[in-house]
């Protein structure tokens, strides 16, 4: 389980995470929702310590997310970042290829290979996968990173919005193999979504964040409600009942 204690965090003077606390089971999907600037790529950089909190506690299966050995870590938890810039001329799977380093230390033995393989295959890159990542498309490029995070094989997997610039097919594949990954592998996967009704037809649990703080959790019924999403983003979102689940409609 990961278990998020007293987070603070400010940058100049502006403070972005306010006390928050947050306990997340393992298994299942969780999506973390909220507006921009809610918070929830600093959450997530600093539960997988790519960022150092101001004050208060992340705990993996115990484990101290900010005093570990960073190789322990790594062979827990993997993230996808919100942002990749790289600025090397990789192919992809030479990219997924560095998702192994926790396991490999850089030599890629058969069994790194294999995990390579997988994710190849997972994210539908086998036709892309000696292509250099400047001659991709966006949602390319994506499932390259996320194949890479996938590759890395932990227990814990962190994305922070995956579904960028993904066409609709591969959006759906995407949330598809998130599920299927808990399901199947006992994976435990937190996901920031922008689409609200990718979080209400995919997962099992949603957090809500705004302004800096946990707003709302719950099941998917309980937060897809216009009472909680108009409260949550400042705007009305009408919400209706489409075989059996909640669909936010706000394109009007
Ligand atoms: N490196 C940084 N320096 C200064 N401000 C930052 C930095 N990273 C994020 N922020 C600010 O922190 C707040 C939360 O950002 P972020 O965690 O990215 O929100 P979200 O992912 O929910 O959109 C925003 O107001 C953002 O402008
Ligand atoms: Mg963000």
């Amino acid at each position: 389980m990961i278990r998020i204690q007293n987070i603070t965090k400010s940058f100049g003077r502006t403070q972005v995470l306010q006390d928050v606390s947050l306990d997340l089971p393992e298994g299942g999907v969780t999506a973390l929702i909220g507006p921009n600037g809610a918070g929830k790529s600093t959450l997530l950089s600093i539960i997988a310590r790519l960022a150092p909190a101001d004050g208060g506690r992340v705990s993996i299966d115990g484990l101290d997310a900010h005093q570990a050995p960073s190789a322990d870590l790594a062979r827990l938890i993997a993230m996808l970042r919100q942002d990749n810039h790289l600025t090397a001329r990789l192919t992809v799977r030479e990219l997924i290829g560095f998702g192994r380093f926790p396991h490999s230390g850089g030599r890629l033995n058969a069994a790194d290979q294999a995990a390579i393989d997988r994710a190849v295959a997972y994210l539908d890159l086998a036709e892309l996968q000696h292509r250099f990542l400047d001659q991709l498309s966006g949602g390319q490029r994506q499932r390259a990173f996320v194949a890479m995070t996938i590759a890395q094989e932990t227990k814990y997997l962190l994305l922070d919005e995956p579904l960028n610039n993904l066409d609709m097919k591969h959006a759906r594949a995407m949330m598809r193999l998130l599920r299927q990954i808990s399901q199947d592998l006992g994976k435990t996967v937190l996901v920031v979504l922008h689409d609200i009704n990718f979080a209400s037809c995919h997962a099992d649990r949603i957090v809500a964040m705004k302004d800096g703080r946990i707003f709302a959790t719950g099941t998917p019924r309980q937060i897809v409600a216009p009472e909680v999403l108009a409260d949550l983003y400042e705007t009305d979102i009408p919400v209706h009942d489409i075989d059996g689940r909640r669909i936010a409609a706000f394109y009007d």
